[in-house]
């Protein structure tokens, strides 16, 4: 088992670019399951869970090659409408592929997904979506068997929280569904306006994508296209969030600041300088870093649940207290124990955390708990005295490709062993 060790205190300093949007890279490789001819999709991520949505694909007929940071997928005649329990546990957001294979084929059976380190990690919303499009479902022992007797059919989906998955799978049926499909609550966020414009690129009628409300026209088929993945924002964030803790200064290159506009803000209050053009973010991190009153996550546009552990781990450090709710996951703060381990002052009361800012943290043996309390802890080490050793790395290549390579090129001491 890999593990990174880690030489705290450097000052990073030097240009970044930043890689593509994991959560955009998966509801597209899902979403070229609708098209007929070859997808080109440029700026893919090497991590683990773009690997295992290829396998997805290959395991149910789809031509599928990885070239450097280039996905070809030839999913002409997809042969199989089973996903295995295996490649379904192997990553959580496979559930994606439910509303991409009933849209191609009419039909999917896949394993129940579980909950996971973040929590229990419920499918209701996406499953009575997809009721109310015409798809029957039938569970037993953990397999969801899902049939469209009558052929799927547009509907007006209200969702009752705007989740990113239902959202996402519910156009993905919706793209080659009989009539028009309206959801309204439907999430915002910036990688479902990607998915959204990869599908109207291979022929999809979608309007209204990046607001609350979007309206799919179903068409009878779609063409594979050439795209290229969005960057990623909570990567952007999570480099920042190291400049932060090391008074560093970064120009990270190939970003998108809109999307990060709610990250950027927050940031900002703490006293550090961003500034943006269209794809560049010019940062200098704030001396000291100042603690935030009270920040709470929300959905796009609101401060992403993905950012939480990351901007903790910088105010460990800040002048003064901070207070932080976490209103989307059960279960995101996982993380803590290890940032108190490396010297930090947190309490945690139900979904609230309360920081208050120590001088100096310093390194310790930890483990990442998940994809970005990971991240958090990798974070915290860069910013401490001495050596930390972060085990079950495995986590953090879930969501970022060779990070100890990207921060060893702007002068961190971090070492993958
Ligand atoms: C996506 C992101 C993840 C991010 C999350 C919230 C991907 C691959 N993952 O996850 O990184 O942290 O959005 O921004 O894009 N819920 C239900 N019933 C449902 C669906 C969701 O109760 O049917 C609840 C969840 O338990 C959770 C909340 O809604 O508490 C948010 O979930 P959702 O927006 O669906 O997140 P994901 O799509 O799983």
């Amino acid at each position: 088992m890999q593990q990174f060790v880690i030489q705290g205190g450097r000052r990073l300093e030097g240009d970044m670019l930043v890689q593509g949007a994991k959560n955009s890279a998966l509801p597209i490789l899902a979403a070229v399951l609708l098209c007929k001819g070859e997808c080109v999709l440029e700026n893919c991520p090497k991590l683990s869970d773009v690997y295992a949505a290829c396998r997805i694909l290959s395991s149910i007929g789809c031509k599928c090659v990885m070239q450097g940071h280039t996905v070809i997928v030839q999913a002409d005649a997809p042969s199989k409408t089973t996903i295995s329990e295996a490649l379904m546990q192997e990553m959580r957001s496979s559930i994606i592929f439910l509303g991409a294979l009933l849209g191609r084929t009419g039909e999917c059976t896949l394993g129940y997904p579980g909950g996971c380190e973040l929590g229990p990690r419920p499918i209701d919303l996406h499953l009575q979506a997809l009721r109310r499009m015409g798809v029957r479902i039938r569970e037993a022992n953990g397999i969801l068997t899902c049939t469209t007797p009558k052929g799927l059919h547009g509907a007006r989906i209200h969702l009752q929280f705007p989740s990113v998955g239902a959202t996402e799978n519910i156009l993905l049926a919706a793209v080659l569904a009989q009539g028009e499909t309206v959801i309204t609550n439907a999430a915002r966020e910036p990688e479902i306006t990607d998915l959204a414009k990869f599908l109207v690129r291979c022929g999809a009628k979608i309007e209204g994508m990046g607001s609350d409300t979007i309206r799919i026209q179903g068409v009878k088929s779609l063409t594979g296209c050439e795209y290229r993945i969005m960057p990623d924002r909570i990567v952007t964030a999570t480099w920042l969030a190291c400049a932060a803790v090391t008074g560093g200064e970064l120009r990270l290159l190939g970003t998108d600041a809109e999307s990060l506009t709610g990250i950027l803000d927050v940031f900002e209050e703490t006293g550090c300088r961003c500034s943006r053009t269209q794809d560049t973010i010019c940062f200098s991190a704030g001396c000291p870093v100042k603690a935030l009153r009270y920040i709470k996550t929300m959905p796009y546009p609101g401060f992403p649940t993905d950012a939480q552990a990351i901007v903790m781990a910088v105010l460990c450090k800040a002048a003064g207290t901070s207070v932080m709710e976490e209103t989307i996951f059960e279960n995101r703060f996982r993380h803590v124990d290890a940032l108190v381990r490396m010297g930090a002052d947190i309490r945690v009361a139900g979904r609230a955390a309360v920081i208050r800012g120590v001088r100096q943290m310093h390194g310790a043996q930890v483990s990442a708990t998940d994809l970005r309390g990971g991240a958090a802890m990798l974070t915290a080490a860069l910013g401490a005295e001495g050596e930390t050793v972060l085990t079950e790395i495995s986590h953090i290549d879930r969501g970022y490709d060779s990070p100890e390579l990207a921060l060893r090129a702007v002068g961190a001491a971090i070492e993958r062993k």
